[in-house]
């Protein structure tokens, strides 16, 4: 790969927000020759772990095939050891609103398909039946949805931020590809890697956030709306999704 090349590469993954990139020892002998011209410096952590190539892609032609392909069989993470299936997103590839969750629960790892459990379940209901009260034509398959680790955590724990990093370079990438009017992020993982914040959904909710240009809105978990004492979340995510409805299709 060219400087040039190179340094085009560093700033997409840079605009995407990805601030560590790893890569084998042998890319590294390969990309040690002088070059003539300066390179952004990405931050190379010392001792990669695990060593994980910078994918090799052409930012502006990158698909969501692609991507898939460049997850492959991944073992870049420790949550590879536990999972069944790779989940890595679906719905309609040129979506205008992408959701984007945690991480795959026990039925996501069996079937390989996001949001399919109870939660799944609850998040359907939640477009499909927001959507039609508010007049607007659209299904759960008219969205896109997809997570930010795409191995399930052991006993569903929430994902490491390593893990969170690895991973994301790909939610990072699907975004980039799909290109959504507006991202909905639900519960606190999501928040996090996509905005980079620690308060609590409680406070950020409700509210248009961005992410590289594309407006984010932060709403409660389905998991969390499945739990009996929370009356109030359910009404403040069906207003935030009402928001996010309108804002996209109107
Ligand atoms: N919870 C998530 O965050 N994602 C899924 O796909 C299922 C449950």
């Amino acid at each position: 790969m060219s400087p040039v090349e190179l340094r085009r590469r560093l700033e997409f993954y840079r605009d995407l927000g990805i601030k560590t990139m790893y890569r084998r020892e042998a890319q590294v002998e390969a990309t040690t020759q002088p070059s003539p011209e300066p390179l952004l410096e990405p931050q190379f952590e010392p001792e990669p772990q695990p060593a994980m190539e910078l994918p090799g892609l052409a930012p502006e032609s990158d698909t969501l095939f692609k991507i898939l392909e460049d997850i492959g069989d991944c073992k870049r993470c420790r949550l590879h050891t536990g999972r069944n299936k790779i989940v890595f997103g679906a719905g309609d590839e040129h979506a205008k609103l992408v959701f984007v969750g945690e991480g795959p629960g026990a039925d996501e790892d069996a079937q390989g398909f996001p949001f399919v459990g109870r939660a799944g379940q609850l998040l359907t209901q939640m477009i499909e039946n927001t959507a039609s009260k508010e007049g607007i034509p659209i299904l759960r398959k008219d969205v896109y949805i997809c997570n930010v680790v795409k191995c399930r955590p052991p006993e569903n724990r929430t994902p490491e931020p390593d893990e969170m990093e690895i991973c994301g370079q790909f939610l990072f990438r699907q975004l980039s590809a799909i290109r959504p009017k507006a991202i909905c992020a639900l519960g606190g993982t999501a928040s996090r890697a996509l905005l980079g914040r620690t308060e609590g959904v409680t406070r950020m909710r409700g509210n248009w956030q961005k992410w590289n240009g594309i407006p984010v809105m932060v709403t409660y978990h389905p998991s969390y709306l499945l739990r009996p004492y929370n009356q109030n979340a359910k009404r403040e995510a069906w207003e935030d999704l009402k928001k996010v409805l309108h804002m996209v299709y109107d």
